[in-house]
């Protein structure tokens, strides 16, 4: 039986959890004094050596993207850390800058001295203006203490931290169309290469990282790199937080080592709501094709889900029950992409209008069989065809519903419109 891990949410429940008091209590800001007695190189090999992989949904090894930077030649390098949480159903970064800001705050000071930078950024959604404000005061909090600012706790390293507030777009979630709005332009992906650790932020060498991702380094700074690499499944090392939301009794936040299972995380949050019958659920977030009861057992790790058919994303487990019409739900998150794209590329541009068109008409009972496998069809010009993850994103919910409830589509069709109760409160309750 896999128990949880509360290292990043260790002290969410304490009354003052966010300051830098509380913070220091736990061993706040020890790693940073520890780094500086160390050699960066050192840092980029620790990183690497605990197998840490980027927690904002694709899963690339944290240490080697570190150390992807060209070699320094005077000019500028940047530190900016993804904090545009929007995945539907991802909610932990958001919950780990309200709850404990400091551990971001001290990753990004350890992450700049190890790549030799001296400006880093945080991009935050624009909506979230309560995080804005938590952030904003312990970077106060930080500076004041010495923790971040010139000649950091006296060891010649200066670090300067702008926290940006971004206007809330989900594709500014996407690092490079991310890089053009904090640059002041429209966010719309960038083509790669190049990367941005070559040419990223004002076209300088630029590591872009998940909040989650930077703030697992100070533990791991602390611990040790084996430490972090005990934890965890092969090829997917140390925790994260899972996000539970939907149907289930104790939703919430439950930091785990990554290979659990949901049956395991099930069991801590409570079960399902009303002792109702688990249908369908999200490993990492819309983006990521759907799971049934059939797959409670597959370990959530990056390995044991791709080979299952999906993706561990964010790691954003939405939970539907017996209740839920799939095609209602595939239909909300259908529009949210043909929302949400950006209009740069013409299969998302084009593909998304589609599918919505498409998928509405079916919830309402009024498509054919063979809008089916139209949808399927468009789905197959979309994916890796679109110019960045979130058109290929757009597919999964669509196709994943057609593998496993196809006969609820028809169903549909037969009854003329949807069988489930059509009170919103069947889906969202
Ligand atoms: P990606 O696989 O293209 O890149 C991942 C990271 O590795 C990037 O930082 C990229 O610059 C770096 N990288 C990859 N190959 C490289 C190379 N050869 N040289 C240097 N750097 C390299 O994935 P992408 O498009 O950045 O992210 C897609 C994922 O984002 C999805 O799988 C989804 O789970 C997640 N996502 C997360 C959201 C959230 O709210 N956290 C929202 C939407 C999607
Ligand atoms: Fe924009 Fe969609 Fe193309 Fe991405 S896939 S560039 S969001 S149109």
């Amino acid at each position: 039986m896999t128990t949880l891990t509360p290292i990043l949410s260790k002290f969410w429940d304490h009354p003052q959890s966010w300051t830098l008091e509380t913070y220091e209590a736990n061993d706040g800001y020890k790693a940073l004094k520890k780094a500086f007695g160390m050699e960066p190189s050192a840092l980029v090999g620790m990183a690497k050596d605990s197998g840490l992989r980027g927690r904002g949904g694709a899963g690339f090894p944290t240490g080697m993207k570190w150390s992807f930077l060209p070699p320094p030649d005077g000019g500028p390098r940047y530190l900016v850390v993804n904090a545009d949480e929007s995945e539907p159903g991802t909610c932990k970064d958001i919950p780990l800058m309200m709850a404990a800001p400091h551990f971001l705050i001290e990753g990004v000071a350890i992450t700049s001295f190890a790549i030799g930078c001296h400006h880093a950024f945080i991009y935050l959604r624009g909506e979230v203006v309560h995080v804005y404000r938590r952030l904003m005061r312990a970077v106060e909090e930080a500076y004041a203490a010495g923790h971040l600012g010139k000649n950091i706790h006296g060891s010649g390293f200066d670090l300067d931290v702008t926290v940006h507030a971004g206007a809330g777009a989900y594709i500014c979630g996407e690092e490079t169309a991310l890089l053009d709005s904090l640059e002041g332009r429209r966010g719309q992906p960038r083509s790669k290469p190049p990367f941005p650790a070559v040419a990223g932020l004002y076209a300088r060498p630029t590591v872009v990282n998940n909040v989650e991702s930077i703030a697992s380094v100070p533990p791991i700074l602390l611990h040790g790199a084996d430490w972090f690499a005990g934890m965890g499944a092969e090829g997917s090392k140390g925790f994260g937080i899972f996000s539970l939301s939907g149907h289930v009794t104790r939703p919430g936040q439950y930091e785990a080592p990554l290979g659990i299972t949901l049956r395991e995380l099930l069991d801590m949050a409570g079960g399902m709501r009303d002792g109702k019958q688990l249908k369908f659920w999200t490993p990492g977030g819309s983006s990521t094709p759907l799971f049934t009861a059939e797959h409670l057992d597959i370990p959530l790790d990056f390995d044991s889900v791709a080979k299952a058919g999906s993706m561990l994303g964010t790691r954003a487990l939405q939970i539907f029950d017996e209740t839920t019409c799939v095609v209602r739900a595939v239909d909300r998150w259908t529009d949210f992409y043909k929302h949400e794209s950006c209009g740069k590329c013409t299969p998302c541009r084009e593909g998304t209008w589609w599918l919505k068109q498409i998928t509405g008409r079916l919830e309402h009972g009024q498509g054919t069989e063979e809008d089916l496998e139209k949808r399927l069809d468009i789905c197959d010009n979309i994916l890796g065809r679109s110019f960045c993850a979130l058109g290929d994103g757009a597919t999964s919910p669509v196709t994943s519903s057609i593998q496993y409830f196809r006969d609820e589509y028809l169903d549909h069709l037969r009854h003329g419109g949807c069988p489930f109760d059509r009170d919103a409160s069947s889906l969202f309750a």
